[in-house]
């Protein structure tokens, strides 16, 4: 069977992705830091999943981790379909005037550098592998497009991404690999909570559905990009309750 590479897997997205797709493919993720979640995530889908899960450590600022990916990846000999990046740095906000020059590095660093160079490994992959319809799917912000209030490094960052997905749909075409952003509004997370001080009411105040989005709506359409939408290629599409 297939297999389908989640970047991020340990994020509140990352999990629901992984319980999304693994239902119907095989799945390896990569994690940086939190190694005990990554294993508890496996044990936890082995359980309600025929299908095979893997985990790697991959830190995105780091060649040599990125490199060793691609070798696990060859000499597996895995078929991937599908290379869904949402692995990203995101430190919290910041004002323009005192980000420090460390932290612009490790945005750059692991968000443009890294997520460069991975998919484009992953794609030489993706490309030798004999399977009807493949795609890379970039988790990206409203943010890159709207722009963000003390989240500078980060938007431009993830405008790095939007970009480097609108050239890849011309280029990767001829490979019948589409490529698409799904650019996020707010998403339940740890991070946006801390970001909004655990205010709820101001949380949503600006979100014309009323309520934050689920990691579950992130992964529908993931899921629905990946295996129901085969003309679909170069776009960007909103999830932000209308916001
Ligand atoms: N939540 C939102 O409202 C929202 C809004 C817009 C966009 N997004 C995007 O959605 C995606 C997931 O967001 P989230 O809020 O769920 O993120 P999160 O909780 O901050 O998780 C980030 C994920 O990226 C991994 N990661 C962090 N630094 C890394 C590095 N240097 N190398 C490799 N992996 C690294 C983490 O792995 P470890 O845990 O193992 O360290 C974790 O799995 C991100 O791309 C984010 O930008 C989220």
């Amino acid at each position: 069977m297939n297999y389908i590479v989640v970047t991020g897997g340990t994020s509140k997205i990352g999990e629901e992705l992984i319980y999304k797709l693994s239902k119907s493919s095989n799945v390896i993720f990569t994690y940086n830091k939190s190694k005990k979640k990554a294993e508890q995530i496996k044990k936890k889908f082995k359980k309600i999943s025929t299908n095979k899960i893997f985990s790697f450590k991959l830190n995105l600022e780091s060649q040599n981790e990125i490199q060793k990916f691609y070798e696990f990846l060859t000499k597996k000999k895995i078929k991937i379909k599908s290379f869904v990046h949402n692995a990203f740095i995101n430190f919290s906000r910041k004002s323009f005037l005192k980000i420090k020059k460390n932290n612009v590095e490790n945005y750059i660093m692991a968000n443009c550098f890294g997520s460069f160079l991975l998919t484009q490994l992953i794609t030489k992959l993706i490309i030798k592998s004999t399977i009807e319809d493949k795609s890379l799917i970039f988790i990206s912000s409203q943010s890159a497009e709207y722009g963000g209030f003390e989240l500078t490094a980060y938007s431009a960052s993830k405008g790095f991404i939007n970009s480097l997905s609108n050239s890849l749909s011309k280029e990767l075409g001829e490979y019948k690999i589409r490529t698409n952003v799904l650019s996020l509004g707010k998403i339940e997370s740890n991070q946006l909570m801390k970001n909004f001080n655990w205010d709820k009411k101001k949380l949503i105040s600006d979100i014309p559905l009323g309520y934050v989005g689920k990691p579950k709506d992130v992964s529908e359409i993931v899921n629905n990009l990946i295996f129901n939408s085969p003309y679909l290629s170069g776009a960007n599409i909103k999830l932000s309750g209308g916001r």
